[in-house]
C-alpha cells in the first residue's frame, strides 16, 4: 500500500522531464500520421462514441498535423484539467497509475514507421494521442480514470490486485464499448487506433456483455489478438459510479484469495 503524498509522481526521476520535440518530426512521421488518420477517421462517425467524436473536435486533431502536446495541454487544461505527460515508452505500474491519479495521461511521442502501419509491439503516439486524448475531454470518463488509479495505488505492492484492476482498465479504457441511441459505439482506445478491430468489435462475431465489474475482474484478456468479448456501458456516469463496486469486489476477491 502506498502512503506517498499525492503529487509524488512529478518529482520521480524516472520521468526525466521529457518533452515532445515537435521540430524533430520528419516528413515520414507526418506522412505516417496522415495515412493513419485518413484511414481511420472516415470509419469513426458510424463507429465511435459521440464523446470521442466531440473530443476530436475539441482537441483539434487533423490529418495534416501531428498532435502538438503543448496546444493539446492548453485545451485539456480548460476542459477537464487533465494534461499529457511524455514518458519513455512503457512505464512501471506505480508511475503509470501515479500519473493518472494526478490527471496526467502518459504518452509516447514517437510514431511507427511506414512498414509498421498495422502492427506494433508497443503503443506509439498514434495510439496514445489519436485514440486516447479526445476522451480526456469527457468529465465522467476522466473522473473514473483518476479514481480507478487511486484504488490501484492503494494496492500497488500486490501484483494480483493490480492484475484485477488492469482488467477493468483493459475492458473499459482500452477496449470499452458504449450503447448510444440503441447502437454499439466504441470508446476504447485500443479499438479506436485499429481499423480492423473497429470493424470487428461492432460485428456479430465477438460476444457483447453488459458492463459487469465482477465478471470483468474474472476475465482474462488477449494482448496480441482481437478480444473475443467486449463489455458495453450505458453511459460514462455508469463507469464513474461503479468505482465503489470496483473497490468492494476487489477487496472481496483479495480476501477469498487469502483464505485459500
Ligand atoms: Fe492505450
Amino acid at each position: 500500500m502506498t502512503d506517498k503524498p499525492k503529487g509524488w509522481v512529478f518529482s520521480d526521476p524516472r520521468l526525466k522531464d521529457l518533452k515532445q520535440d515537435y521540430e524533430a518530426y520528419t516528413p515520414e512521421d507526418f506522412k505516417v500520421w496522415k495515412i493513419l488518420f485518413e484511414r481511420q477517421m472516415p470509419n469513426l462517425p458510424e463507429a465511435a462514441s459521440q464523446a470521442y467524436l466531440d473530443g476530436v473536435k475539441t482537441v483539434k486533431f487533423t490529418a495534416d498535423r501531428i498532435a502538438n502536446f503543448e496546444e493539446l495541454n492548453q485545451i485539456l487544461k480548460e476542459t477537464t484539467g487533465w494534461a499529457v505527460q511524455v514518458v519513455p515508452g512503457l512505464i512501471d505500474d506505480d508511475l503509470f497509475f501515479g500519473l493518472l491519479n494526478n490527471k496526467r495521461f502518459p504518452s509516447s511521442t514517437w510514431l511507427r514507421k511506414m512498414e509498421q502501419l498495422d502492427y506494433l509491439e508497443e503503443p506509439d503516439m498514434f495510439h496514445d494521442a489519436f485514440a486516447h486524448m479526445p476522451m480526456l475531454t469527457n468529465q465522467p470518463y476522466v473522473d473514473f480514470l483518476e479514481q480507478l488509479s487511486g484504488i490501484a495505488l492503494k494496492h500497488i505492492d500486490d501484483p494480483w490486485a493490480i492484475q484485477l484492476l488492469s482488467r477493468i482498465y483493459w475492458f473499459t479504457i482500452e477496449f470499452g464499448l458504449i450503447r448510444e441511441n440503441g447502437q454499439l459505439r466504441i470508446y476504447g482506445a485500443g479499438i479506436l487506433s485499429s481499423k480492423g478491430e473497429t470493424q470487428f468489435s461492432l460485428s456479430d462475431e465477438p460476444a457483447h456483455y453488459p458492463y459487469d465489474v465482477r465478471r470483468i475482474m474474472n476475465q482474462e484478456y488477449w494482448k496480441n489478438k482481437f478480444q473475443d468479448k467486449y463489455f458495453v456501458i450505458e453511459s460514462y456516469e455508469q463507469l464513474y459510479n461503479s468505482i465503489p463496486e470496483i473497490e468492494s469486489v476487489l477487496e472481496e476477491i483479495l480476501a477469498e484469495n487469502k483464505v485459500k
